[in-house]
Formats: structure tokens, C-alpha cells, sequence
């Protein structure tokens, strides 16, 4: 019986100082992590020890490649050697559905899962930026809007692809993922004029934030790019989820006002054949 794994599962797998103890990811949240990322319940996993939950793994697949998308082992199971043993057996079904590799993000401040995978065969192929922009005004007379607003569009995966960086900083940034967050809003700087070469944003609007896809190919763009988006949504919190800390966009983040680091993540792969 292949028990479907719910939100449940992932946040009790999850819990423990890494986050927090009672992580509140909720089922819409789930949903459209499973549908955007490809993952693919039928092929993750979900552990039970004398009937209880004691651990998850959710695993995608895109191509030859599979990325291991949630993984944990609920905190009374843990230091047993499970998260060792599912892990392997997380392998082995990536490597039974024919992939070639499996890639994973980590918190870099996760000593335990880093050390979990390393042991398990995972390589450090770099590491990666979570950046936030706190909001910088609200109107609050009205609690509305204060930017100068864009249309929403639904972009296919087609349409990412034709403006998007590559390769994607992540498995998360890959046009599938940025299209299937749609509808978006686009912003395109120097595109062709004045010798620039241009950058771009999809911005997807969720509750009281911003989550962007961004790239730039020089840095004049780049920073004309944040000031665009500054004048565009000053009254909300902006996301920048795993970007290098290296490149145009990330020096342009670094020089703007508004802009912080808030953690670090850790890109791990390995090759199975
Ligand atoms: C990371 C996690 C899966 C480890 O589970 P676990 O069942 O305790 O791990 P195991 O007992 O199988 O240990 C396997 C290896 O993990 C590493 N590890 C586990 N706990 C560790 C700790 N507290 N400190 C350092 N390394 C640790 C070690 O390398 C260990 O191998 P070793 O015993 O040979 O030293 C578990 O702590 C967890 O679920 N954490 C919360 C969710 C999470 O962070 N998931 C990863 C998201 S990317």
C-alpha cells in the first residue's frame, strides 16, 4: 500500500530546532510544492516504525534527473541510523526510475543533514543566497497598494525559457517551476537598448510578498532592475530564493539599499551511474 504522504507528514518529519518545532507549512503550500517541482508522490517515500510515522522523503523527477525535494526523520526516531538507512533506500528508487543524478538544497547551518549526505555520496556543487527585501512604504490610510502595479500573466514554460538565465540557479528556478507559479508579473530591463544587455523578473504575488525569479546578464541592468522593482512593489516583502553569491544580480544585491541576506543553502548532487 503506498500511503500518500500529506503536509502532516512532512511538517512532524521536519520538526526540531532546524524549522522549528512545529513547522506550519500548510496543505495548499504542499500541493503546489508537489505540482510545481514535479515531485512525485508515487516514488517518495514515507516510513512508518511499528505503525508510526518515523520519516519522508520526496523525491521529483525531471528528465534523467531527480531531486530530492523533503526529506526527515521525525525527531523521536532520529540518532537510530534511519535517516542513513532511507536515505539509501531514497537512492535506490532514484536510481530504479532511471535517473542519473539527484540533487538536493540544505540550510548550511543543518550540520546533521549535511553530514547525512556527505556520508551518503552527496558533493558540494555550490552554495546559494536566500535574499529579502523588507517592504519600504505602505499606505496606511488605505492598507492598499502603493506601487505602480503590473499585469498578471500566465507564461508557459515556453515563454520562461526564452528569457530566463541558464542554466537555473536551482531545481526550484527551472522554468517548469518559475511557469507553473504563474500568473506572474515580468519586468524586462535593457532589453536591447543602449548597449545593455539586459535583466529580468518573474514576480509572483502570494499573501502579504513578492517571490521573485531574476536574472542579469551586467550589472548596469541589475541595479536598474531592483530600482524597477523598489518603484513597482515598495509596500511588500520581496523573496529571492537560491541565488549564487557571485555574478551581476548578486553584486547588485549587495550595493542596494533594502536588501539583506537571510540564510544560506547548499547545493549537493550526486551521480548514480
Ligand atoms: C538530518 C536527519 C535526517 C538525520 O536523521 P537521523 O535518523 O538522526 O540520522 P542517522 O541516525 O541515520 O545518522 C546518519 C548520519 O547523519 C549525520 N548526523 C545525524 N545526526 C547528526 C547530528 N546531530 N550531528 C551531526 N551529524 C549528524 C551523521 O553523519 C550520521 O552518521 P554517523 O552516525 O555515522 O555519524 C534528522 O536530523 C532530521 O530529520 N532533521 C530535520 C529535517 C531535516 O533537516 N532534513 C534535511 C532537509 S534538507
Amino acid at each position: 500500500v503506498n500511503e500518500q504522504i500529506c503536509v502532516d507528514d512532512l511538517n512532524a518529519s521536519f520538526s526540531g530546532d532546524v524549522y522549528g518545532e512545529a513547522p506550519s507549512n500548510d496543505s495548499a503550500w504542499f500541493r503546489e510544492h508537489v505540482a510545481r517541482n514535479d515531485v512525485d508522490l508515487a516514488r517518495s517515500r514515507r516510513w512508518t516504525v511499528d505503525g508510526a510515522l518515523s520519516g519522508i522523503a520526496l523525491l521529483a523527477f525531471r528528465g534523467d534527473r531527480a531531486w530530492l525535494g523533503g526529506f526527515g526523520v521525525v525527531p523521536e526516531f532520529r540518532g537510530r541510523g534511519l535517516a542513513r538507512r532511507y536515505l539509501a533506500e531514497t537512492l535506490a528508487i532514484a536510481r530504479d526510475s532511471g535517473a542519473a543524478s539527484v540533487e538536493l538544497e540544505v540550510l548550511a547551518h543543518n550540520a546533521a543533514a549535511i553530514a547525512l549526505y556527505e556520508g551518503g555520496g552527496f558533493t558540494h556543487i555550490g552554495d546559494l543566497v536566500v535574499w529579502t527585501r523588507a517592504p519600504l512604504a505602505v499606505d496606511v490610510e488605505s492598507g492598499e497598494h502603493v506601487g505602480e502595479g503590473g499585469e498578471l500573466h500566465s507564461y508557459d514554460v515556453a515563454a520562461v525559457t526564452a528569457i530566463a538565465r541558464t542554466p537555473a540557479t536551482c531545481w526550484q528556478r527551472e522554468p517548469r517551476s518559475v511557469a507553473a507559479a504563474s500568473p506572474l508579473e515580468r519586468i524586462v530591463v535593457g532589453d536591447g537598448e543602449g548597449g545593455a544587455r539586459g535583466a529580468y523578473a518573474f514576480m509572483r504575488y502570494a499573501h502579504d510578498r513578492v517571490s521573485l525569479d531574476a536574472g542579469a546578464r551586467d550589472s548596469a541592468s541589475a541595479a536598474a532592475l531592483l530600482v524597477r522593482l523598489d518603484a513597482r512593489v515598495p509596500d511588500r516583502k520581496l523573496m529571492l530564493i537560491n541565488e549564487p553569491p557571485y555574478g551581476p544580480l548578486h553584486d547588485a544585491l549587495v550595493a542596494h539599499p533594502g536588501w539583506s541576506e537571510m540564510t544560506r543553502q547548499r547545493r549537493m548532487r550526486i551521480a548514480l551511474r
